[in-house]
């Protein structure tokens, strides 16, 4: 959506993933607070989102949504005040139907009430869900509230989340800054791998302030290191919104590492916002390219398989220009190396190897900045 917003991927963090319906205040503020003394915040996690449950099973007498005043002691707009006070902003849920997911009211025919209520409240990003929608067409369900949402005049990141109903990829991009490709995500592997394979063919949809959204990140959540580590590598190269799923305040060292990786997260977040696409993929050994801005390229070895594989490709295949060398950044392990062309690593069951590629003598490439010490082979 051309509203000025989500040049490149959203990041920030949802309580949905972890918490389901057991949002509150505290949770989001302490939480802000996190983002903030881990350092997550200055790596690039800026929207700190409210999911489903936060408000009364009933609107008021002037018809607006009231938020839930045990959950939400100080309101939507003082969980915001305090937000933006940590230098951070703050999101929140609605569904285009009759009521939530959970059975709370919902937006549809309300749109300009609610949006003026979001706005008011000082409301910075809104997730619009899909239950109770009633037969009314997606696009007309979520072009209403784009509309509404223009009309307050507040900058709002818009997130559709219609689960890949619709195909709205074919007009997500004239109504939202993002838009779901898929059905819900959860903490399995193959879950994750389907949700890959399903948003990583939409490639040619996304572009600056409109993202294909494979749906929030589960690292940290139960699957192995591993498993997580391929999860955020592929929703990078991928351009993905990177909304963290996680309780952080209760996150290891190693989950950190994965999150707070900033030379990963300047894939995701690269400027030439292009979602990087598969190359080949031979019996579940998947290769990507994702061009970078500086001309660079990002090239994930990915291993679908339960069982360690060499996985190999070429500078040129990936898209580099013909060189007599290039630089390779191992983007998780920190080692840098050279190649005449071929890439090529050994990926365990289930991982993922990431490289940053230069051609040449490639000066640009020494970007390591890993964000905790705790150093990931
Ligand atoms: C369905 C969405 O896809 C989820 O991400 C979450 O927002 C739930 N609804 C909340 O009810």
């Amino acid at each position: 959506l051309d509203n000025g917003l989500a040049r490149t991927p959203p990041m920030g963090w949802n309580d949905w993933n972890a918490f389901g319906c057991n949002v509150t205040e505290q949770l989001v503020e302490q939480t802000a607070d996190y983002l903030v003394s881990s350092g997550l915040k200055d790596a690039g996690y800026q929207y700190v989102n409210i999911d489903d449950c936060w408000m009364t099973s009933a609107r008021n007498a002037a018809g607006q949504l009231v938020p839930d005043p045990v959950k939400f002691p100080d309101g939507i707009s003082g969980t915001a005040a305090y937000v933006h006070s940590k230098g951070l902003k703050l999101g929140i849920y609605e569904s285009a139907g009759t009521a939530t997911c959970a059975g709370y009211p919902g937006s549809l025919g309300h749109e300009q009430t609610d949006a003026n209520s979001f706005a008011a409240w000082g409301v910075d990003y809104l997730k619009y869900d899909n239950c109770n929608h009633q037969n009314v067409p997606d696009q007309q369900r979520y072009t209403a509230m784009r509309d509404a949402l223009a009309a307050t005049g507040r900058p709002i990141v818009y997130s559709l989340c219609n689960w890949g109903l619709a195909d709205v990829w074919t007009w997500g991009a004239g109504v939202g800054n993002s838009w779901r490709t898929t059905d819900d995500i959860n903490v399995n592997f193959s879950t994750v791998v389907s949700i890959y394979k399903a948003n990583v063919k939409l490639a040619a949809y996304a572009k600056p302030g409109a993202w294909n959204d494979p749906d929030m990140l589960e690292v940290g959540n139960g699957m192995s290191f591993t498993e997580d580590r391929s999860h955020f590598s592929l929703w990078s190269e991928m351009a993905a919104p990177l909304i963290a799923g996680t309780d952080l305040r209760k996150a290891t060292a190693a989950t950190l590492s994965l999150y707070g990786n900033k030379d990963v997260i300047a894939v995701d977040q690269d400027s030439l916002g292009k979602q990087g696409t598969e190359i080949s993929n031979s019996g579940g050994l998947h290769v990507l390219s994702k061009p970078l801005a500086n001309g660079d390229v990002s090239v994930v070895l990915f291993n679908e398989n339960s069982s360690a594989a060499t996985i190999t490709t070429s500078a040129t295949a990936a898209g580099l220009p013909s060189a007599s060398s290039y630089k390779l950044n191992n983007l998780w392990s920190h080692v840098i190396s050279s190649t005449t062309g071929t890439i090529s690593a050994s990926v365990p069951g289930h991982g993922s190897v990431m490289y940053r590629v230069s051609a040449g003598s490639g000066t640009s490439v020494g970007t390591t900045h890993p964000l905790i010490g705790a150093s990931s082979n």
